[in-house]
């Protein structure tokens, strides 16, 4: 089965189905990932606001750019509105602060990262009360966000705009006023989200899956909050099964998972071994009964890893997008 290598946007750019995600990464360490990751292959970057590494991202991808402008073209770089900047006359705004920290003339795409939203707290992305809870804006108009979402393309500056971390009834909705370019959610093994998947699709709307290998970095930090355990995806039975059959590594085998099924996804890795192990995922193919076994491991809401916990107090929000 050869696999379409991008997903093909509306007016005709590309959007590679492997990307490099970037979260939870510091600066100088990311840079070299960058700059491994550009090495390895990878053109599609995933950033966002709220990461507060765009600066780092920007600055090697510029690197790479160089003195050849025609080398910007063949990038693909994503970044996101923060939950702060979830008020329509702030969202330029937010996005001119994106576009500048990336010292990037345009970006391809801009996604609304989440349907809550904070309070607006200029030099702080993550406002909380002194009780730790986080200062949530619980007057958030949805529709009238992804409005001026939409309207940002006027000026050039970005080319597609999409959304993340909506659930079905969510992006129904912002599908009535324009499909969004694309739905960025956490997808992987013990996390399918086969209704929402079913759901985007009848909208047309592609999937890129976050999160794809389990998010190791954010699971280890629930777990020494919460005490759940989370298992590592990495060595769960069907997909070492799989790894061997193919002799490739587990997380190429949860790549490969995502691929078949017509996702996109976005590795992060900071080890230049395992970032150029993460894009070479084109060559092998699992079978029906590996697709089969591996579609068995999905635990649907309590697979989930990233359920916004750690932002105490945001179940409140009216648009908290998951099971409460
Ligand atoms: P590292 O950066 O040391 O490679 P996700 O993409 O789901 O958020 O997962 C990222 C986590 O998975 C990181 O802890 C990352 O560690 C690890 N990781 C990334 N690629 C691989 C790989 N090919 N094999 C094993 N672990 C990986």
């Amino acid at each position: 089965m050869s696999l379409p290598k991008y997903f093909e946007l509306a007016n005709g750019d590309r959007m590679p189905r492997i990307g490099f995600g970037t979260w939870q990464a510091s600066d100088e360490v990311l840079e070299k990932a960058v700059d491994a990751a550009l090495e390895s292959g990878y053109r599609h970057f995933d950033s966002a606001r709220a990461y507060e590494n765009e600066a780092a991202l920007g600055r090697a991808l510029r690197r790479w750019i160089g003195d050849n402008p025609a080398r910007r073209n063949e990038l693909f770089v994503v970044t996101k509105l923060p939950p702060g900047g979830n008020r329509p006359d702030l969202v330029p705004e937010y996005f001119n602060a994106s576009l500048k920290d990336l010292g990037l003339d345009y970006l391809d795409m801009y996604l609304m990262h989440t349907p809550f939203a904070f309070e607006h707290v200029p030099g702080d992305l993550h406002p909380k009360s002194p009780d730790g809870s986080m200062r949530v804006d619980l007057s958030t108009d949805l529709i009238a966000v992804w409005k001026a979402v939409l309207k940002l393309r006027e000026g050039g500056a970005v080319r597609h705009v999409g959304v993340s971390n909506v659930n079905e009834e969510q992006l129904a909705r912002l599908c009535a006023v324009e499909r969004p370019a694309c739905l960025q959610v956490e997808v992987h093994a013990l996390c399918q989200q086969p209704a929402l998947l079913t759901a985007a699709a009848r909208l047309g709307v592609p999937v890129v899956a976050y999160s794809p290998l389990g998010s190791k970095a954010l699971a280890d930090a629930l777990a020494e909050k919460t005490g759940r355990s989370y298992p590592s995806l990495l060595s769960l039975p069907a997909v070492s099964r799989a790894a061997a059959a193919h002799a490739r590594a587990p997380a190429q085998v949860l790549l490969r998972h995502a691929l078949q099924r017509g996702l996109a996804a976005i590795p992060k890795s900071t080890n230049p071994a395992r970032i150029q192990e993460n894009i070479s995922v084109w060559d092998f193919e699992l079978s029906e009964s590996e697709m089969a076994e591996l579609g068995a491991l999905d635990r649907g809401e309590d697979g989930r890893i990233c359920d916004f916990s750690f932002f105490q107090g945001i179940e409140k929000h009216p648009e908290f997008p998951f099971k409460k």
